[in-house]
């Protein structure tokens, strides 16, 4: 009785550990765009969701005023030519990585 107990066990933390490294890793792979914003700190100014600062606008909505391809415009526009100047360019990102933020956000409306 007690071996079957213990077997079961294994079979069980066995089987719960290899599921939750795999739903993290899809996690990421689903969402690339959510992982730049996190890197490149968008948060520290935007609230996304309800989760982020209060320095700029909140971008939660913000596909509903701008096309995916004027927040990329927005992204990559010089530093100097901003409204209050203290968003920084991101200009020097891969493309592809502009277009994944750009759509991402686009689409949470
Ligand atoms: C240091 C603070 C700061 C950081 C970091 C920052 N932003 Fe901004 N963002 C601003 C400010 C301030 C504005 C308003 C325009 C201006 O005056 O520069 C703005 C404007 C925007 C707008 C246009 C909003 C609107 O309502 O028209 C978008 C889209 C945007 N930011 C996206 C991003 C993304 C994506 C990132 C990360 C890659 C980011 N921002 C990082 C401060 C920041």
């Amino acid at each position: 009785m007690k071996i079957t107990a213990t077997i079961l066990l294994i079979f069980f933390l066995g089987g719960m550990i290899p599921t939750a490294a795999i739903a993290v890793d899809n996690a990421a792979k689903i969402n690339p765009a959510l992982e730049l914003i996190q890197v490149l700190g968008c948060k520290a100014c935007h609230t996304i969701h309800g989760d982020g600062g209060s320095l700029a606008a909140d971008l939660t909505q913000i596909g509903s005023r701008l096309t995916a391809a004027q927040i990329e415009a927005l992204l990559t526009a010089a530093a100097s030519t901003r409204e209050k100047g203290f968003m920084p360019s991101y200009s020097t990102l891969p493309k592809e990585d502009l277009q994944r933020i750009s759509n991402y956000l686009y689409n949470l409306r």
